[in-house]
């Protein structure tokens, strides 16, 4: 529609762009931490239907309104449903991005800080993991420093602009962070727990499923596709009129599946090979658990346990950002658009008010440590009402929009890109967001909340 709007340069860059956003902490640090609490292979094997039945349809639904509208979120909105209230679904995208982009930039400075201390080789020399990893939590001006350092690099990439910043990174950095990952489960399959940690990720056990663990499911397909707060929505808006949206949607959550259950490969067969170390650690199995599973696993051949641990910060690191940098540009792409603001001041406030509430977060690892809400630390409230709570509801939200107001011609003119591409799978997906995904949502949402409750 706008004439001057910025787009990515190749199909090639969209899609790792998009894969970039999706692949995070969310596949290396929260899924392996849920599927261990949650009971390994069955969680799995639920979340990969929420991913299909529910999640690829509301990526589309956003690549959809993003591509149509050329605009960030709010705008789509606005432009689609002029004087209605339906921008409420992009304002509150904003929000969670706000939300969640302050809680994940603490950790992914806990990953910068781990790379660094890695390649330095002081993980390899420490043993008590655990006072090592408080220690660096609760020392405020440490993990706001690290914090800061990692903002600051988003902060450069997103200033560059769209071709320039986010599509040439996102095409160095994901074909890094995919060699990494091939590296590591190469490794990983030598270590004397693989066949216990294949066990636990592939045979599923039925008796540990709740209802919670499925809205745990579906929360975590949310999270980690990066839906429902304006991310793929902003980066389909630099999509090309060619660009295919089911298939790019399909192909952006095989990969962030592949990278998840792959970490999965990656993580459990190192915890298994340490008698004593349990797959339910929580989120401290990564900063914790996983040092010291690293130099045991590799105790005759010590500079294996330095490889293998360098290598694994760095790919939680190269992660982090790429996934930081869409939550960034869904607030400054805001900013710059609607606001008329340059790109470089958007990005800077956008970056300085992020770190603001950022520093909560880091706090509450260490002097606001008590101050809780329902035995919840400022963190932890942070990414239960994001992903339990918000990100269910605007996914919701958004497939009603798409399934029952918008118009089914502009749905059907997107998803086939003018009639050039078949369009069977325009009738499959209209039927998943008018009844499937809005009831699927509904039901696991409300029942979920209550059990909690
Ligand atoms: N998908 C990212 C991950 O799995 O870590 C996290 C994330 C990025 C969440 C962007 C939300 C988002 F908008």
């Amino acid at each position: 529609m706008e004439g001057n709007h910025a787009n990515f340069g190749s199909r090639m860059g969209a899609i790792f762009a998009a894969a970039g956003s999706a692949v995070g902490l969310g596949n290396i640090w929260r899924f392996p931490t849920e599927v261990g609490n949650n009971g390994g292979a069955a969680f799995i094997l639920i979340y990969i239907l929420c991913i299909v039945i529910v999640g690829i349809p509301i990526m589309v639904s956003e690549f959809v309104i993003g591509r149509h509208t050329q605009s960030n979120m709010i705008d789509g909105f606005r432009k689609l449903a002029p004087g209605k209230w339906w921008c409420i679904i992009g304002y509150q995208g904003v929000i969670v991005a706000f939300i969640i982009l302050s809680y994940y930039i603490v950790v992914s400075g806990w990953t910068l800080y781990y790379s660094v201390e890695s390649v330095a080789g002081s993980l390899t020399r420490n043993h008590k993991y655990d006072e090592y990893f408080q220690a660096f939590v609760s020392n405020p001006w440490m993990s706001i420093l690290y914090a800061v350092i990692f903002m600051a690099i988003v902060h450069v990439v997103i200033s560059r602009g769209v071709q320039k910043g986010i599509e040439k990174f996102s095409k160095v950095m994901m074909p890094m962070l995919l060699l990494i990952i091939g590296v590591l489960v190469v490794c990983a399959f030598s270590m004397p727990g693989i066949d216990d940690g294949l066990r636990f990720l592939l045979k599923p056990d039925f008796s540990k499923l709740t209802v919670s663990v499925v809205l745990s499911a579906m929360g975590q397909a949310f999270f980690s596709l990066s839906l429902a707060m304006g991310c793929m929505c902003t980066y389909a808006s630099y999509f090309s009129p060619r660009t295919k949206l089911v298939s790019s949607a399909m192909s952006v959550a095989v990969i962030d599946t592949i990278v998840a259950v792959l970490s999965g490969f990656i993580i459990f067969p190192a915890v298994f090979s340490v008698p004593g170390v349990e797959a339910d650690a929580g989120p401290g199995l990564v900063f914790i658990t996983l040092p010291s599973v690293f130099n045991m696993a590799f105790q005759s051949i010590p500079i294996l346990g330095y490889v293998f641990s360098s290598l694994f910060y760095i790919l939680l690191f190269l992660a982090a950002l790429t996934s930081a940098m869409s939550l960034h540009e869904s607030v400054t792409a805001y900013v710059h658009e609607s606001l008329g603001m340059s790109r470089r001041k958007a990005s800077f406030l956008v970056a300085v008010s992020y770190m603001s509430l950022g520093v909560l977060c880091c706090l509450s690892f260490g002097p606001l440590r008590d101050c809780t809400v329902m035995g919840l630390t400022i963190f932890d409230v942070f990414d239960f009402v994001s992903s339990k709570v918000l990100l269910p509801l605007g996914g919701l939200l958004l497939v009603i929009f798409t399934g029952w107001y918008l118009d089914r011609n502009l749905v059907r003119d997107e998803i086939t890109n003018h009639g050039t591409i078949s369009s069977h799978v325009f009738g499959i997906f209209i039927f998943l967001v008018r009844w499937i995904v809005p009831a699927a949502i509904a039901v696991i949402f409300i029942r979920g909340i209550v059990e909690i409750l």
